[in-house]
Protein backbone atom coordinates (compact mmCIF):
# COMPACT_ATOMS: atom_id res chain seq x y z
CA UNK A 1 0.00 0.00 0.00
CA UNK A 2 1.30 3.79 -0.75
CA UNK A 3 0.46 6.05 2.04
CA UNK A 4 1.94 9.02 -0.22
CA UNK A 5 -0.69 11.08 -2.26
CA UNK A 6 0.30 14.02 -2.86
CA UNK A 7 -2.56 14.48 -5.59
CA UNK A 8 -5.16 13.54 -3.16
CA UNK A 9 -7.57 16.60 -2.09
CA UNK A 10 -8.76 16.23 1.16
CA UNK A 11 -12.40 15.80 1.43
CA UNK A 12 -14.94 17.66 4.13
CA UNK A 13 -15.68 14.76 6.21
CA UNK A 14 -12.13 13.64 6.48
CA UNK A 15 -9.68 14.22 9.39
CA UNK A 16 -6.84 16.37 9.11
CA UNK A 17 -3.73 15.79 11.36
CA UNK A 18 -0.52 18.47 10.86
CA UNK A 19 2.12 17.03 12.11
CA UNK A 20 6.19 17.84 12.70
CA UNK A 21 8.63 14.58 11.44
CA UNK A 22 12.08 14.65 12.38
CA UNK A 23 12.84 11.04 10.69
CA UNK A 24 15.83 9.31 12.54
CA UNK A 25 19.14 8.57 10.98
CA UNK A 26 18.96 6.54 7.13
CA UNK A 27 15.05 7.59 6.50
CA UNK A 28 13.97 10.50 4.65
CA UNK A 29 11.35 12.88 5.68
CA UNK A 30 8.59 11.24 2.85
CA UNK A 31 9.39 7.32 4.46
CA UNK A 32 8.81 8.71 7.77
CA UNK A 33 5.69 10.29 7.23
CA UNK A 34 4.53 7.57 5.10
CA UNK A 35 5.01 5.27 7.95
CA UNK A 36 3.32 7.86 10.58
CA UNK A 37 0.16 7.64 8.42
CA UNK A 38 0.25 3.95 8.37
CA UNK A 39 1.20 2.99 11.48
CA UNK A 40 -1.48 5.42 12.52
CA UNK A 41 -4.47 4.10 10.20
CA UNK A 42 -4.21 0.55 8.75
CA UNK A 43 -0.84 -0.45 8.75
CA UNK A 44 2.16 -2.41 10.36
CA UNK A 45 5.97 -2.39 9.65
CA UNK A 46 5.65 -5.24 7.27
CA UNK A 47 3.92 -6.17 4.46
CA UNK A 48 0.87 -8.75 5.24
CA UNK A 49 -1.48 -10.93 3.61
CA UNK A 50 -4.63 -10.00 5.37
CA UNK A 51 -5.02 -6.59 3.78
CA UNK A 52 -8.72 -6.32 2.15
CA UNK A 53 -10.37 -3.75 0.07
CA UNK A 54 -11.48 -1.58 2.94
CA UNK A 55 -8.35 -1.61 4.92
CA UNK A 56 -7.12 -0.13 1.02
CA UNK A 57 -9.74 2.17 0.76
CA UNK A 58 -9.86 3.87 4.27
CA UNK A 59 -6.08 4.07 4.80
CA UNK A 60 -4.70 7.69 5.77
CA UNK A 61 -2.90 9.53 2.88
CA UNK A 62 0.27 12.20 3.25
CA UNK A 63 -0.61 14.55 1.38
CA UNK A 64 1.68 17.30 1.53
CA UNK A 65 4.90 17.66 2.88
CA UNK A 66 6.84 20.99 3.77
CA UNK A 67 9.82 19.51 5.78
CA UNK A 68 9.33 19.15 8.87
CA UNK A 69 5.63 19.41 8.10
CA UNK A 70 3.57 16.83 7.21
CA UNK A 71 -0.23 16.77 6.64
CA UNK A 72 -2.30 13.65 7.11
CA UNK A 73 -5.85 13.00 5.72
CA UNK A 74 -7.62 10.52 7.93
CA UNK A 75 -11.04 9.32 6.01
CA UNK A 76 -13.70 9.57 8.99
CA UNK A 77 -14.36 5.56 8.51
CA UNK A 78 -11.04 5.26 10.83
CA UNK A 79 -12.51 6.27 13.61
CA UNK A 80 -15.17 5.87 16.41
CA UNK A 81 -16.51 9.19 15.92
CA UNK A 82 -17.85 9.80 19.47
CA UNK A 83 -14.56 8.68 21.30
CA UNK A 84 -11.51 10.75 22.02
CA UNK A 85 -9.58 7.58 23.21
CA UNK A 86 -9.93 5.85 20.19
CA UNK A 87 -8.80 9.34 18.54
CA UNK A 88 -5.96 9.50 20.66
CA UNK A 89 -5.04 5.57 20.34
CA UNK A 90 -4.95 6.40 16.45
CA UNK A 91 -3.50 9.70 15.80
CA UNK A 92 -1.31 10.15 18.67
CA UNK A 93 -0.74 6.44 19.52
CA UNK A 94 1.87 3.89 18.87
CA UNK A 95 3.63 6.69 16.04
CA UNK A 96 4.69 8.60 18.53
CA UNK A 97 7.29 5.49 19.42
CA UNK A 98 8.50 4.88 16.21
CA UNK A 99 12.11 3.99 16.00
CA UNK A 100 12.34 5.72 12.34
CA UNK A 101 11.65 8.91 14.03
CA UNK A 102 13.62 11.23 16.51
CA UNK A 103 10.60 12.95 17.15
CA UNK A 104 6.86 13.47 16.19
CA UNK A 105 4.52 16.70 17.49
CA UNK A 106 0.80 16.39 16.30
CA UNK A 107 0.76 20.43 15.78
CA UNK A 108 -2.86 20.61 14.59
CA UNK A 109 -6.42 18.98 13.96
CA UNK A 110 -9.19 19.62 11.66
CA UNK A 111 -12.60 17.63 13.03
CA UNK A 112 -14.38 16.11 9.88
CA UNK A 113 -18.69 17.42 10.32
CA UNK A 114 -19.51 14.25 11.07
CA UNK A 115 -17.75 14.13 14.34
CA UNK A 116 -18.59 17.49 15.42
CA UNK A 117 -22.69 16.02 15.93
CA UNK A 118 -21.15 13.77 17.61
CA UNK A 119 -20.76 15.89 20.50
CA UNK A 120 -22.63 18.36 22.24
CA UNK A 121 -19.56 20.91 22.73
CA UNK A 122 -19.82 23.77 25.48
CA UNK A 123 -23.00 23.55 27.23
CA UNK A 124 -22.95 27.50 28.33
CA UNK A 125 -19.99 28.85 26.61
CA UNK A 126 -19.02 32.58 26.52
CA UNK A 127 -22.53 34.14 26.05
CA UNK A 128 -23.75 32.06 28.68
CA UNK A 129 -20.97 32.65 31.22
CA UNK A 130 -21.43 36.61 30.36
CA UNK A 131 -25.12 36.65 30.64
CA UNK A 132 -24.73 34.92 33.91
CA UNK A 133 -22.92 37.64 35.27
CA UNK A 134 -24.47 40.08 33.12
CA UNK A 135 -20.60 41.67 32.62
CA UNK A 136 -19.98 41.85 29.02
CA UNK A 137 -17.33 44.88 28.29
CA UNK A 138 -14.51 43.95 30.52
CA UNK A 139 -12.60 40.78 31.42
CA UNK A 140 -13.81 38.43 33.68
CA UNK A 141 -11.92 38.45 36.85
CA UNK A 142 -11.03 35.48 39.32
CA UNK A 143 -8.89 34.52 42.08
CA UNK A 144 -7.51 30.99 42.70
CA UNK A 145 -7.63 30.42 46.72
CA UNK A 146 -3.88 30.77 48.45
CA UNK A 147 -2.04 28.65 49.52
CA UNK A 148 -3.09 26.20 47.30
CA UNK A 149 -3.05 23.52 50.45
CA UNK A 150 -3.26 24.16 53.89
CA UNK A 151 -6.19 26.13 54.83
CA UNK A 152 -9.25 24.80 56.44
CA UNK A 153 -12.79 25.51 55.03
CA UNK A 154 -14.11 28.36 57.14
CA UNK A 155 -10.10 30.09 56.45
CA UNK A 156 -10.93 29.22 52.45
CA UNK A 157 -14.05 30.80 51.96
CA UNK A 158 -13.11 33.80 54.61
CA UNK A 159 -10.24 34.24 51.21
CA UNK A 160 -12.79 33.79 48.76
CA UNK A 161 -14.94 36.23 50.66
CA UNK A 162 -12.85 38.88 50.65
CA UNK A 163 -11.91 38.59 46.55
CA UNK A 164 -15.24 38.46 45.84
CA UNK A 165 -15.49 41.63 48.23
CA UNK A 166 -13.05 43.52 46.86
CA UNK A 167 -14.45 43.15 43.10
CA UNK A 168 -13.56 39.94 41.65
CA UNK A 169 -16.08 38.23 39.83
CA UNK A 170 -15.06 34.30 40.24
CA UNK A 171 -13.12 32.49 42.93
CA UNK A 172 -11.50 29.22 41.90
CA UNK A 173 -9.82 26.23 44.08
CA UNK A 174 -6.26 25.09 43.15
CA UNK A 175 -5.46 22.47 40.87
CA UNK A 176 -4.70 20.23 43.77
CA UNK A 177 -6.89 20.99 46.24
CA UNK A 178 -9.60 18.46 45.85
CA UNK A 179 -11.19 16.65 49.75
CA UNK A 180 -8.54 16.78 51.87
CA UNK A 181 -8.05 15.71 55.27
CA UNK A 182 -7.98 18.95 56.51
CA UNK A 183 -10.65 20.32 53.92
CA UNK A 184 -13.10 18.55 53.07
CA UNK A 185 -14.85 18.59 49.77
CA UNK A 186 -18.43 19.34 51.07
CA UNK A 187 -17.69 21.64 54.21
CA UNK A 188 -15.53 23.79 51.95
CA UNK A 189 -18.12 24.10 49.44
CA UNK A 190 -20.70 24.47 52.73
CA UNK A 191 -18.81 27.30 54.10
CA UNK A 192 -17.92 29.02 50.58
CA UNK A 193 -21.15 29.15 49.10
CA UNK A 194 -22.62 30.57 52.70
CA UNK A 195 -19.74 33.28 52.32
CA UNK A 196 -20.64 33.71 48.39
CA UNK A 197 -23.95 34.24 49.35
CA UNK A 198 -22.84 37.18 51.89
CA UNK A 199 -20.76 38.82 48.79
CA UNK A 200 -23.50 38.42 46.31
CA UNK A 201 -25.81 40.69 49.11
CA UNK A 202 -23.18 42.94 50.21
CA UNK A 203 -21.89 44.42 46.43
CA UNK A 204 -25.48 43.65 44.47
CA UNK A 205 -22.94 41.34 41.71
CA UNK A 206 -22.89 38.04 40.66
CA UNK A 207 -20.55 36.06 42.32
CA UNK A 208 -19.37 32.41 41.20
CA UNK A 209 -17.33 29.81 43.08
CA UNK A 210 -15.72 26.94 40.84
CA UNK A 211 -15.27 23.89 43.22
CA UNK A 212 -12.30 21.42 42.10
CA UNK A 213 -14.41 17.84 41.53
CA UNK A 214 -11.65 16.21 40.66
CA UNK A 215 -11.21 12.69 41.25
CA UNK A 216 -12.16 9.26 40.30
CA UNK A 217 -15.06 9.49 37.88
CA UNK A 218 -18.00 8.02 40.54
CA UNK A 219 -16.54 10.52 42.67
CA UNK A 220 -16.64 13.57 40.40
CA UNK A 221 -20.21 13.16 39.81
CA UNK A 222 -21.43 12.80 43.59
CA UNK A 223 -19.54 15.71 44.06
CA UNK A 224 -21.01 17.78 40.77
CA UNK A 225 -24.20 17.18 42.36
CA UNK A 226 -23.25 18.36 45.78
CA UNK A 227 -22.15 21.64 44.23
CA UNK A 228 -25.24 21.79 41.76
CA UNK A 229 -27.30 21.05 45.13
CA UNK A 230 -25.88 23.93 46.95
CA UNK A 231 -27.10 26.13 43.91
CA UNK A 232 -23.65 26.51 42.03
CA UNK A 233 -23.48 27.21 38.30
CA UNK A 234 -19.96 25.88 38.29
CA UNK A 235 -17.77 22.65 38.49
CA UNK A 236 -13.88 22.65 38.01
CA UNK A 237 -12.03 19.65 36.40
CA UNK A 238 -8.38 19.24 36.21
CA UNK A 239 -9.18 17.52 32.16
CA UNK A 240 -5.32 16.40 31.78
CA UNK A 241 -5.01 14.21 34.49
CA UNK A 242 -8.57 12.75 34.46
CA UNK A 243 -8.34 11.81 31.13
CA UNK A 244 -10.64 12.33 28.26
CA UNK A 245 -12.78 9.24 29.02
CA UNK A 246 -13.88 11.08 32.17
CA UNK A 247 -14.29 14.35 30.56
CA UNK A 248 -16.40 13.02 28.02
CA UNK A 249 -18.07 11.41 30.90
CA UNK A 250 -18.48 14.21 32.52
CA UNK A 251 -20.13 16.33 30.13
CA UNK A 252 -22.56 13.58 28.96
CA UNK A 253 -23.24 13.67 32.71
CA UNK A 254 -24.19 17.10 33.33
CA UNK A 255 -26.30 17.26 29.79
CA UNK A 256 -29.05 19.88 30.89
CA UNK A 257 -27.72 20.78 34.19
CA UNK A 258 -26.39 24.44 32.40
CA UNK A 259 -23.63 23.74 34.53
CA UNK A 260 -20.29 25.75 33.75
CA UNK A 261 -16.79 23.58 33.25
CA UNK A 262 -13.44 25.24 33.91
CA UNK A 263 -10.96 22.85 32.65
CA UNK A 264 -7.56 23.29 34.48
CA UNK A 265 -4.87 22.18 32.04
CA UNK A 266 -2.34 20.84 34.91
CA UNK A 267 0.17 18.33 33.59
CA UNK A 268 -0.30 19.30 29.60
CA UNK A 269 3.24 20.41 29.52
CA UNK A 270 4.52 16.77 29.83
CA UNK A 271 3.48 16.42 26.10
CA UNK A 272 3.21 20.43 25.37
CA UNK A 273 5.45 21.81 25.65
CA UNK A 274 8.87 20.30 23.55
CA UNK A 275 8.60 21.93 20.18
CA UNK A 276 9.35 18.93 18.53
CA UNK A 277 8.23 16.01 20.45
CA UNK A 278 4.43 15.37 21.51
CA UNK A 279 0.82 17.07 21.45
CA UNK A 280 0.34 20.29 20.82
CA UNK A 281 -1.49 23.25 23.28
CA UNK A 282 -3.34 23.95 20.37
CA UNK A 283 -4.91 19.82 20.11
CA UNK A 284 -5.45 19.82 23.36
CA UNK A 285 -7.78 22.96 23.62
CA UNK A 286 -9.44 21.97 20.18
CA UNK A 287 -10.07 18.38 22.06
CA UNK A 288 -11.73 20.14 24.76
CA UNK A 289 -13.92 22.54 23.29
CA UNK A 290 -14.97 19.48 21.11
CA UNK A 291 -16.25 17.19 24.42
CA UNK A 292 -17.67 20.75 25.89
CA UNK A 293 -15.29 22.70 28.27
CA UNK A 294 -16.78 26.08 28.58
CA UNK A 295 -13.65 27.48 30.37
CA UNK A 296 -10.03 26.31 29.62
CA UNK A 297 -6.82 27.52 31.17
CA UNK A 298 -4.47 28.81 27.57
CA UNK A 299 -1.36 30.18 28.99
CA UNK A 300 -0.91 34.53 29.51
CA UNK A 301 0.99 35.23 26.23
CA UNK A 302 4.35 35.81 27.54
CA UNK A 303 3.05 37.65 30.97
CA UNK A 304 2.93 35.63 33.59
CA UNK A 305 4.65 32.61 35.20
CA UNK A 306 3.97 29.81 32.68
CA UNK A 307 5.76 29.14 29.05
CA UNK A 308 3.68 29.94 26.22
CA UNK A 309 4.41 32.77 23.57
CA UNK A 310 1.85 35.34 22.41
CA UNK A 311 1.78 33.71 19.15
CA UNK A 312 1.31 30.66 20.29
CA UNK A 313 -1.20 31.56 22.61
CA UNK A 314 -3.22 33.72 20.24
CA UNK A 315 -3.40 30.44 17.92
CA UNK A 316 -5.30 28.45 20.38
CA UNK A 317 -7.78 31.68 21.77
CA UNK A 318 -8.98 32.18 18.36
CA UNK A 319 -9.25 28.24 18.00
CA UNK A 320 -11.82 28.01 20.77
CA UNK A 321 -13.39 31.58 20.65
CA UNK A 322 -13.88 31.61 16.80
CA UNK A 323 -16.95 29.27 14.82
CA UNK A 324 -14.72 29.55 11.46
CA UNK A 325 -11.00 29.19 11.48
CA UNK A 326 -9.19 29.59 7.91
CA UNK A 327 -6.17 27.36 7.31
CA UNK A 328 -2.94 29.42 6.91
CA UNK A 329 0.34 28.28 6.83
CA UNK A 330 0.98 26.30 9.89
CA UNK A 331 -2.80 25.94 10.61
CA UNK A 332 -5.41 23.59 9.82
CA UNK A 333 -9.39 25.30 9.35
CA UNK A 334 -12.41 24.77 10.92
CA UNK A 335 -15.63 25.08 11.10
CA UNK A 336 -17.28 24.85 14.18
CA UNK A 337 -20.75 23.61 12.77
CA UNK A 338 -23.18 23.77 16.56
CA UNK A 339 -20.26 23.88 18.60
CA UNK A 340 -20.40 26.78 21.04
CA UNK A 341 -17.29 28.65 22.00
CA UNK A 342 -14.81 27.95 25.03
CA UNK A 343 -13.49 30.94 26.73
CA UNK A 344 -10.11 31.66 27.19
CA UNK A 345 -8.64 31.42 30.40
CA UNK A 346 -5.22 33.33 31.62
CA UNK A 347 -4.20 32.28 34.79
CA UNK A 348 -0.02 31.90 36.39
CA UNK A 349 1.86 34.71 37.80
CA UNK A 350 -0.82 37.62 36.69
CA UNK A 351 -0.84 40.46 39.25
CA UNK A 352 -2.71 43.80 38.34
CA UNK A 353 0.41 46.02 36.70
CA UNK A 354 0.20 42.95 33.99
CA UNK A 355 -3.67 43.32 33.26
CA UNK A 356 -2.70 45.90 30.13
CA UNK A 357 -0.14 43.85 28.19
CA UNK A 358 -3.01 41.23 28.52
CA UNK A 359 -5.60 42.63 27.39
CA UNK A 360 -3.93 43.90 24.60
CA UNK A 361 -2.43 40.57 23.41
CA UNK A 362 -5.69 38.74 24.14
CA UNK A 363 -8.84 40.94 23.66
CA UNK A 364 -11.40 41.57 26.36
CA UNK A 365 -12.70 37.99 26.01
CA UNK A 366 -10.40 35.79 28.44
CA UNK A 367 -11.16 35.36 32.51
CA UNK A 368 -7.66 36.79 33.93
CA UNK A 369 -7.23 35.13 37.27
CA UNK A 370 -4.98 36.40 39.97
CA UNK A 371 -3.52 34.13 42.54
CA UNK A 372 -0.60 35.49 44.17
CA UNK A 373 -1.18 38.60 42.39
CA UNK A 374 -4.20 38.83 44.60
CA UNK A 375 -3.12 37.21 48.13
CA UNK A 376 -0.12 39.15 47.78
CA UNK A 377 -1.08 42.27 48.25
CA UNK A 378 0.49 44.57 50.77
CA UNK A 379 -2.65 44.66 52.15
CA UNK A 380 -4.04 41.35 52.00
CA UNK A 381 -6.89 40.02 49.72
CA UNK A 382 -9.78 42.47 49.77
CA UNK A 383 -6.75 45.32 48.54
CA UNK A 384 -5.45 42.71 46.09
CA UNK A 385 -9.10 42.41 44.59
CA UNK A 386 -9.40 45.90 44.68
CA UNK A 387 -6.21 46.86 43.22
CA UNK A 388 -7.00 44.38 39.70
CA UNK A 389 -10.70 45.91 39.57
CA UNK A 390 -8.97 49.31 39.42
CA UNK A 391 -6.55 48.23 36.92
CA UNK A 392 -9.17 46.58 34.74
CA UNK A 393 -11.53 49.43 34.68
CA UNK A 394 -8.32 52.05 34.15
CA UNK A 395 -7.84 49.81 31.21
CA UNK A 396 -11.13 49.46 29.40
CA UNK A 397 -11.25 53.45 30.06
CA UNK A 398 -7.95 53.69 28.25
CA UNK A 399 -6.00 55.05 30.77
CA UNK A 400 -2.52 53.97 32.36
CA UNK A 401 -2.23 52.43 35.43
CA UNK A 402 0.49 54.86 36.59
CA UNK A 403 -2.40 57.67 35.55
CA UNK A 404 -5.35 55.52 37.68
CA UNK A 405 -3.01 54.66 40.38
CA UNK A 406 -2.72 58.07 41.62
CA UNK A 407 -6.28 57.85 43.20
CA UNK A 408 -6.59 53.96 43.41
CA UNK A 409 -4.65 53.56 46.84
CA UNK A 410 -4.57 49.60 46.68
CA UNK A 411 -3.44 49.46 42.49
CA UNK A 412 -0.64 52.10 43.68
CA UNK A 413 0.46 49.54 46.38
CA UNK A 414 0.30 46.54 43.86
CA UNK A 415 2.39 48.53 41.51
CA UNK A 416 4.80 49.32 44.00
CA UNK A 417 5.59 46.03 45.00
CA UNK A 418 5.28 44.41 41.39
CA UNK A 419 6.39 46.58 38.96
CA UNK A 420 9.37 48.07 40.71
C1 LIG B 1 0.70 -2.71 19.40
O1 LIG B 1 -0.45 -2.31 19.53
O2 LIG B 1 1.42 -3.05 20.35
C2 LIG B 1 1.23 -2.68 18.01
O3 LIG B 1 0.15 -2.53 17.16
C3 LIG B 1 2.11 -3.81 17.66
O4 LIG B 1 1.88 -4.15 16.32
P1 LIG B 1 3.06 -4.77 15.41
O5 LIG B 1 3.54 -6.06 16.06
O6 LIG B 1 2.47 -5.02 14.06
O7 LIG B 1 4.12 -3.72 15.38
C1 LIG C 1 -3.90 28.55 38.67
O1 LIG C 1 -4.34 27.48 39.11
O2 LIG C 1 -4.29 29.04 37.63
C2 LIG C 1 -2.76 29.14 39.44
O3 LIG C 1 -2.91 28.68 40.72
C3 LIG C 1 -2.51 30.58 39.35
O4 LIG C 1 -1.85 31.04 40.51
P1 LIG C 1 -0.90 32.31 40.49
O5 LIG C 1 -1.66 33.46 39.96
O6 LIG C 1 -0.47 32.52 41.94
O7 LIG C 1 0.28 31.95 39.64
MG1 LIG D 1 -2.97 26.71 40.32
Amino acid sequence: MNFIDKEYEPKEDDLICLFRIEPSKNYTIKEAAANVAKESSVGTWTHIGTVNERAKRIKARVYDIDDPYVKIAYPKELFELSSIPQLLSSVGGNIFGMKLLDSLRLEDIRFPKKMLEKFHGPQVGIDGIRNLFSVYDRPMLGTIVKPKLGLGPKEHAKVAYKAWKGGLDIVKDDENLTSMSFNGFKKRVDETMKLKERAEKETGEKKEYMGNITAPVSEMKKRADYLIGKGSNYVMIDIITIGWSALQEMREYLVGKNVVIHCHRAGHAAFTRSKKHGISMLTVAKLTRLIGGDQLHIGTAGIGKMEGDQKKVLKIEEAIESMDVSEEGRRLDQNWGNIDKTFAVASGGLHPGGLPGLVDKMGKDIIAQFGGGCHGHPDGTEAGARAIRQACRAVMNGRSLEEASMENKELKKALDKWEK
